[in-house]
């Protein structure tokens, strides 16, 4: 059975803290919020506890998980800093840390291969969470943690998102509500004295480019393989497509659709739902609700989700990164292989 341990009350928070560090160091993998998205998250230097990691989430051993710190001293314990990388990455860590940002670095021997997929390179971060902060602090260990979501599926910013995805699968629940960005971290690589760009976040370009030459991940060929940059992740079980204009879009016949949209429409009667990212054109807002309205539509038994393109720059970016892989993933399918592997996880999940 899958436990939910709210935190309003300092009693509640005090004793979904306890739980949660008794069961990591029991080796038991727990959901817990982070400031970016849900995480699943089990003792990092435990070989064993990271396998119920894979297990829960259904994801493949070659996918590395991204490490989260107590605080920034065992920064140097788990990954080794080039000498030439170290005045950037000090100066990026000390503005952006604790915070929705993730580096990837050269790994030290103590973080097991199964974390890092068998990778030369591990992937930091620290959160901003007060409860996560509070839980990791009592563990006083690194965790790893990825989002707390079945692979290739959307992640969760709820407790209800994460039940939903692990019920049955893992032992507790911390709820803390939903969370602040909505999106999972930026994450970057430095080599060189150059930043390199590996998935957009709340972290934004312009924001990096304060710090250096910033390039694209797309552009660097070191990194073919992290699936969280796979052309086809973050898909809900829904087809989703993503348009220009929803107000011209016609919808195919009998078919019910839903749209997320990024402005206020009027008289787009056409769908059957509507969800608005932000009523006030707010990129933030717009993050925050991305991942929430599509679990929403997602669970409206729609033919098709109409996603309006959003402006492509700032956060805009990193919600347009989401929205693409998640259409991607449905242009592909008319294969419909992956249409019937989320419709029977769907079912399976209902079931467990
Ligand atoms: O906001 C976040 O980052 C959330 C919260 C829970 O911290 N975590 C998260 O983890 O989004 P995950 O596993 O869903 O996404 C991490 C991404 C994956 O795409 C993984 O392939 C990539 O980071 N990654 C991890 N280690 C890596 C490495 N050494 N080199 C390249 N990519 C790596
Ligand atoms: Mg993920």
């Amino acid at each position: 059975m899958t436990r939910i341990l709210p935190s309003r009350t300092d009693k509640q928070r005090a004793k979904a803290v306890a739980k949660a560090a008794e069961l990591l160091r029991a080796g038991e993998a727990i959901a817990l919020p982070t400031e970016t998205v849900y995480g699943l998250a089990a003792h990092a230097l435990n070989p064993d506890a990271v396998a119920k990691i894979f297990e829960a989430k259904e994801r493949p051993r070659f996918d590395p998980l991204i490490v989260h710190l107590p605080d920034p001293s065992w920064l140097d314990q788990v990954a080794r800093i080039e000498k030439n990388s170290r005045p950037l990455i000090k100066k990026m860590v000390a503005d952006f840390w604790p915070g929705p940002f993730t580096l990837i670095l050269p790994r030290r021997k103590i973080i097991p291969e199964i974390v890092t997929a068998g990778l030369a390179t591990v992937a930091v971060r620290i959160s901003a969470h007060p409860l996560f902060a509070e839980i990791i602090r009592v563990f006083g260990a690194p965790l790893a943690a990825p989002s707390a979501n079945q692979f290739g599926r959307v992640s969760p910013t709820t407790a209800r998102h994460v039940l939903d995805e692990l019920n049955g699968r893992i032992p507790l629940i911390v709820d803390a509500g939903s969370t602040l960005h909505g999106i999972e971290s930026t994450i970057v690589a430095v080599r060189k004295g150059q930043i390199e760009l590996l998935r957009r976040g709340p972290i934004t370009a312009e924001q990096l480019e304060n710090f250096g030459k910033v390039v694209l991940a797309r552009d660097v060929q070191r990194y073919p393989k992290a699936p969280g940059r796979l052309p086809s992740h973050y898909a809900p079980c829904t087809q989703l497509i993503l348009v220009d204009d929803p107000l011209s879009f016609v919808a195919p016949k009998r078919k019910k659709c839903g749209l997320l949209a990024w402005r206020h429409l009027e008289g787009a009667k056409r769908f059957a739902e509507i969800r608005s990212l932000s009523s006030t054109q707010d990129l933030r807002e717009a993050a925050a609700n991305l991942f929430r309205y599509l679990h929403e539509l997602d669970q409206l038994k729609l033919d098709l989700i109409v996603a309006e393109k959003v402006p492509n720059h700032g956060l805009g970016a990193a919600i347009m990164d989401r929205l693409q892989r998640a259409s991607t993933a449905w242009a592909q399918s008319s294969k419909s292989e992956t249409r019937n592997k989320f419709k029977s996880r769907k079912s399976k999940m209902i079931e467990t």
